[in-house]
């Protein structure tokens, strides 16, 4: 078969997001409930090595260019320092280093960002849905503002640019912040970016007559600031439709998950921290590849399974058809 992870509608996954662990030590409202989830034991995790042996497969064998580390929360995966490093030194046909990020909470990134730096991670997206501390703790639970501005800073002091912000607007709490939060990243170098809220919370509260959509962002932002499309090639495959803020440098991203999909461009495939692949956030099936592993697979063998994998990728989402599903698995066990 093809060397590439292929789907039927002839999309190409080059980038891979590996989830770490389902824990978080935040427990934002539109992700889990106060109480948490119900954790996957250590046993069912992938190892360090086995999760590296599958990065390695992904990136040798696979044509994967791209690896971004998730959770749940990666920050509490006590090995992540040596798992980016191991993943560093891979490299594909030709020479080639995997691009390396990481999406985290900010919270121990102040501790962290110089190891991961040197480690040869290359850039970080951080949440943050507000600039009040009291909003903070009403959306996360948990009174831990000030830490992530502390790693927002590190970060970008360690070089892991561009650093990006993840913003989720959420009806009664933050919706009124949009424009706040860009000025304060266009005077921190951050680029923020808006996502619309997606039913892949645990609770399973999401509505859609409640989310705040791209078009809702777009008419706040443009209260303060004037937006003009970035120039330069289309968005392809980036989640994030891009505008430049008051004529740039600086821009604003807007991720419409469920208003303006990039299904039809997607580059990804996922590995959960049990080893399961996902073609899809919002696939309804997984494959195994931690059964395959520990019952003695070969390198050639695994890349096959995930191939096959990827040829049942979906076309899309599935939002908009009447039937649509939430996922068994909830965003926090997926990796965003
Ligand atoms: P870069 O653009 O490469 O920096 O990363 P990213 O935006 O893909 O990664 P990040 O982990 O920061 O994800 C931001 C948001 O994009 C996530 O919260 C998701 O809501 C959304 N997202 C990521 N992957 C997908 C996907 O496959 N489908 C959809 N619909 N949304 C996604
Ligand atoms: N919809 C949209 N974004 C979400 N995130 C977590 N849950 C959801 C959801 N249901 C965001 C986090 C983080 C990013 C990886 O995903 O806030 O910024
Ligand atoms: Fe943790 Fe992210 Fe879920 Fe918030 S959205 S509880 S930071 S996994």
């Amino acid at each position: 078969g093809s060397a590439v992870l292929i789907d039927t509608y002839g999309r190409v996954a080059t980038d891979l997001r590996v989830s770490l662990t389902d824990r978080c030590n935040l427990r934002c409202t539109y992700c889990m409930p106060e109480e948490g989830l119900s954790w996957l034991a250590k046993p069912e995790l992938l190892t360090d090595d086995e999760t590296v042996r599958l990065v390695r497969i992904a990136v040798t064998l696979l044509g994967v260019t791209e690896v971004r580390f998730t959770g749940g929360e990666p920050l509490l995966r006590p090995g992540l320092v040596d798992i980016v490093a191991r993943c560093s030194a891979l490299r594909a046909d030709g020479g080639v280093r995997p691009r390396l990020s990481l999406t985290s909470n900010g919270i121990g990134l102040a501790r962290t960002a110089d190891a991961l730096k040197a480690a040869g991670l290359d850039r970080v997206n951080v949440s943050l849905d507000t600039l009040r501390p009291d909003v903070f703790a009403a959306l996360t639970r948990r009174r831990r503002h000030q830490d992530v501005l502390d790693g927002l800073a590190a970060a970008r002091a360690a070089g892991l640019e561009p650093v990006k912000v993840n913003t989720v607007l959420m009806p009664g709490l933050n919706e009124d912040e949009a424009p706040d939060l860009l000025a304060w990243a266009v005077e921190y170098g951050y680029e923020l970016r808006f996502i619309e809220q997606m039913p892949l919370d645990a609770q399973h509260g999401w509505r859609r007559e409640r989310m705040i959509t791209a078009g809702d962002i777009l008419t706040s932002l443009r209260t303060r600031f004037v937006l003009t499309p970035e120039p330069g090639p289309e968005r392809g495959s980036a989640p994030a439709e891009r505008w430049l803020v008051d004529g740039g440098p600086a821009r604003v991203g807007v991720i419409g998950s469920v208003t303006r999909p990039f299904c039809a461009a997607c580059d990804r495939t996922r590995l959960t921290a049990d080893g399961q692949v996902r073609t899809c956030l919002f696939a309804t099936e997984e494959t195994d590849l931690r059964g395959a592993l520990r019952a003695g697979a070969g390198d050639d063998e695994i890349a096959e399974l995930w191939r096959r994998a990827m040829r049942g990728k979906k076309a899309g989402s599935g939002l908009d058809d009447p039937a649509f599903l939430q996922p068994r698995r909830p965003m926090s066990a997926i990796g965003g």
